[in-house]
């Protein structure tokens, strides 16, 4: 991994945060929320079993997947899966969990390019990864280009594009995140993250506004995405919902408030 003082490699920070001993599902909505979570693993399952029926096979490549929390499913589905993951730490857990697991390859991407030592997947799966990528849109085209016909990609959990949302719903989903982050009693860094975001200042040696990359920026241009799958794909589907960390206000906001959050699936790669 090459480092300067100055300026960490994405690598580096995505390290810092999910280091030795991360929790995913601390303030992760899709782990923590089995609405979401469930929808999440039906989508996986049938994902897997349209390739099958239609190419015979399917073989998954997961992007960043963590500790492995959805690979289990794909797994599961009957999916043969190569999983990347840009945290030392995290390979190290993927690569003593499924070490005996020959339908799993672990890859560590230090810098983004594991994709293209892969071989050509049936199924691109990115499961709350996106919004970490700079270049998503970059990336997502090239994942695409690699995909065989008549398979498929799905992502799950990135933050709307937010020119588009209202300020309604813009204020609801940050006020609804400060609640959580002081329910964990984290004022200070609520506060000082908020006053950061306020003042757009980004600091490319700081974590906070580097791993959250787009969270923390205008959100993921879910339209971008669409435009950019449409030509390559017989189908495409945008899921728009609510998404926030506490419980709570998870199921009041299921209900009463604007959707924040979106996933995508998009079939038979043409
Ligand atoms: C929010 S976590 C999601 C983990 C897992 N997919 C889940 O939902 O439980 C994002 C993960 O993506 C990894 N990551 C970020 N950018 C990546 C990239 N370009 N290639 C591979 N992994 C990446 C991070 O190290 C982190 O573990």
């Amino acid at each position: 991994m090459t480092t300067t003082p100055e300026k960490p490699s994405m690598g580096e920070l995505q390290e810092r945060e999910h280091g030795i001993g991360h929790d995913y599902a601390k303030g992760s909505p899709h782990i923590r929320h089995h609405a979401i979570r469930d929808r999440l693993i039906g989508d996986l399952h049938a994902l897997v079993r349209e390739v099958i029926e239609r190419n015979g096979q399917c073989h998954v490549l997961e992007l960043g997947a963590g500790h492995g929390t959805f690979t289990d499913h794909l797994l599961a589905a009957g999916a043969r899966v190569t999983v990347t993951e840009m945290s030392e730490p995290s390979v190290r857990f993927l690569r003593n969990r499924f070490q005996r697991n020959p339908n799993v390859t672990v890859l560590h991407d230090e810098d983004g390019t594991a994709a293209c030592r892969t071989g050509r997947p049936d199924a691109v799966v990115c499961v709350s990864v996106l919004h970490h990528i700079p270049d998503y849109l970059g990336a997502v085209k090239e994942l695409v280009d690699r995909i065989v016909p008549g398979g498929a990609f799905l992502s799950a959990q990135d933050p709307l594009w937010y020119p588009r949302r209202s300020r309604l719903s813009m204020s609801l989903d940050r006020n609804a995140y400060f609640a959580w982050r002081l329910g964990q009693g984290q004022l200070r860094r609520g506060l000082a993250t908020r006053l950061r975001r306020l003042r757009g200042v980004y600091d490319e040696a700081n974590e906070a506004d580097m791993v959250e990359y787009h969270v923390v920026r205008h959100g993921v241009d879910e339209e971008a995405l669409r435009a950019l799958l449409v030509p390559e794909f017989a189908e495409v589907e945008i899921r728009r919902y609510w998404s926030t960390q506490s419980g709570l206000l998870q199921s009041v906001g299921d209900r009463f408030c604007p959707p924040s959050t979106f996933g995508l699936v998009a079939r038979n790669r043409r």
